[in-house]
């Protein structure tokens, strides 16, 4: 199936493999024409959905950051993948891969790297490429990032963004004003993402350069809760950390009963519910479709609980979006690395007193009893009576200065206890994401789309894209391209554009094969002009799915042509 799809994809302009003149680059790929629309449709889909309705703003961020971005993140030193080197034909090869190909193992992701070396002995598992065996060779971790310099020379070296992610993080000081400091707040982004994969495959599945769409749902977690009754009937099949560890099974559920009973935690069961209607609604097959937890060592290096949307695609599960608790990670680690503050006031309903002990040494005694260690007693006073005021009340505190114990009369140490009123406190959000795959999803909705059938006895291949997403939504033919018959098809052509449909004109051919080419673009509806036509002013609309004809007039082809797709989707 995946080879008849990506030769209707590479022939009918959805993608194709990228630079081929030049011989190619594995894991880059073009998307022609309708490709090219499908994935603007989708996009402009998942804007309406998760930022629109939702009341989230996005941002558009650079796709290159500098290297400190990422040694914050935690990307540099673990966004790693395993790599295993043919000796004889020195192919690279991912070696959790060949051992999930090669054996029942089904994640061999969370596995150590000593472990896949060892099965990769156990089951002589050999290079694909030559069949030499990698018994005994050497799994190493591999960097996913695209490295670059940032102006001439490497003083300043950068990385092409591995999520677009970090473009939100790294602005959160900006971005909280824009949301006038109020939790919760969404911030999302569409934008080209890298990773320099070692096996790219499955054509647009696993790319080296791929549309992300992500959301990061800033928010308190002590009293943030999400709307949960927008989405609380939704039914969403389930396959939890804990199914999969055991002999469960995937459990359908729905969205109010899984936040209920904690199988799922309530922000990220929003999202799922959210989520599973766009995934239908956009022509995902959701008898192929599951959301499946991760087991705790799948775990990214930034999440505490994910669950993927997964479909099933040519036989296989693949992921098509993470659902990812990332906590306070992210914010914590740029608070720590970077010069700005990271973090956001929370106010109190009311302000409250506290007790907050203080000091004010005396250095006109501290300074000549104890000389250049004065300065960091001080210090070290300040720090204890924050810590443990009471250790301030005998008539001497001991402080530490470079491991040796100082010994201070509490008289002079100025401590106080003041009573100060406060209006809020300083807290880091944590962070729910939605972080789809753009790439994936266009793949998902074409293999889920793809039908052969017969059509009058003729085999026929179609695409049964949903109307809202289709590349191209009306096909417009006249019967013949003589007796002012094409000119009466313009004219609807036109009309049909500036109403905002995307119209194919096609006058060459029989129109049986010209019905086929729309069929085969997944072109729900066409429009055909005849000799009928020029006396009474109708056409033949012709539905993709059932190929079932009526005659309309030209005046309501609009009407006629919007509510049926309204109906559709
Ligand atoms: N932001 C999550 C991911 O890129 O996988």
């Amino acid at each position: 199936m995946s080879e008849r799809l990506v030769e209707l994809a590479k022939r009918r302009g959805f993608f194709f493999p990228a630079s081929s003149a030049y011989g190619g680059t594995a894991g880059f790929y073009t998307y022609g024409p309708q490709g090219a629309a499908l994935k603007r449709n989708l996009l402009e889909s998942w804007r309406e959905q998760f930022l629109t309705k939702e009341g989230h703003m996005e941002i558009d961020a650079p796709t290159v950051m500098p290297e400190s971005v990422f040694e914050a993140s935690g990307h540099l030193d673990t966004f790693d993948d395993m790599i295993v080197e043919c000796p004889a034909c020195e192919a690279s090869h991912r070696a959790d891969h060949l051992v999930e190909d090669a054996t029942d193992i089904a994640d061999a992701e969370g596995m150590s790297m000593s472990a896949v070396e060892e099965t990769i002995a156990e089951h002589d598992i050999r290079c694909p490429d030559c069949g030499e065996s990698l018994a005994g060779v050497e799994v190493s971790a591999f960097n996913l990032m695209f490295g670059t310099n940032i102006g001439p020379g490497s003083s300043s070296p950068g990385y092409l963004r591995p999520e677009t992610a970090q473009g939100i993080f790294v602005e959160f000081s900006q971005l909280k004003e824009y949301a006038r400091n109020q939790l919760p707040f969404g911030v999302g982004q569409i934008g080209r993402a890298y990773r320099n994969e070692i096996s790219p495959r499955r054509s647009i599945v696993r790319v080296r350069e791929f549309t992300q769409a992500e959301l990061e749902h800033f928010i308190d977690p002590e009293t943030d809760e999400p709307p949960l009754s927008r989405v609380e009937e939704v039914a969403v099949p389930l396959y939890s950390a804990s199914a999969q560890a055991g002999d469960g099974e995937t459990e359908t559920m729905t969205i109010g009963a899984a936040a209920e009973t904690g199988v799922v935690d309530d922000w990220i069961a929003y999202y799922l519910g959210v989520a599973a209607e766009w995934y239908e609604r956009v022509g995902v097959d959701m008898d192929r479709f599951r959301y499946r937890q991760h087991q705790p060592e799948e775990l990214s290096h930034y999440s505490s609980d994910c669950w993927d949307a997964e479909v099933e695609v040519d036989g296989n599960w693949i992921e098509l979006t993470g659902f990812s608790y990332r906590g306070s990670y992210d914010l914590s680690k740029h608070d720590e690395y970077a010069d700005e503050e990271f973090t956001l006031f929370r106010q109190y309903d009311e302000p409250i007193t506290v007790e907050r002990p203080t000091v004010d040494p005396d250095m006109s005694v501290l300074g000549p009893e104890y000389g250049s260690e004065a300065a960091a007693i001080a210090e070290e006073l300040q720090r204890l009576a924050t810590g443990n005021p009471d250790a301030f009340e005998g008539d001497t505190v001991t402080v530490s200065v470079d491991g040796e114990d100082r010994s201070i009369p509490v008289d002079v140490t100025g401590f106080a206890v003041e009573e100060v009123t406060e209006s809020g406190e300083h807290i880091t959000p944590h962070v729910v994401e939605p972080s789809f795959g753009i790439d994936r999803l266009i793949y998902t909705v074409l293999e889920h789309a793809y039908r052969e059938d017969e059509v009058d006895g003729e085999p026929r291949t179609a695409l049964g894209l949903r109307p809202g997403v289709a590349p191209t939504t009306v096909g417009v033919f006249p019967l013949m391209a003589k007796d002012g018959l094409a000119d009466r098809a313009q004219e609807i052509v036109r009309r049909l554009r500036s109403e905002g449909y995307t119209v194919s004109y096609d006058d060459s051919g029989a129109i049986g094969r010209r019905y086929r080419r729309q069929d085969e673009i997944g072109t729900p509806y066409c429009v055909t002009v005849d000799y009928e036509s020029l006396e009474d002013d109708t056409v033949t609309v012709r539905e993709r799915d059932s190929t079932a004809q009526e005659r309309v007039a030209v005046d309501e082809l609009h009407t006629h042509l919007r509510s049926r797709m309204t109906n559709r989707q």
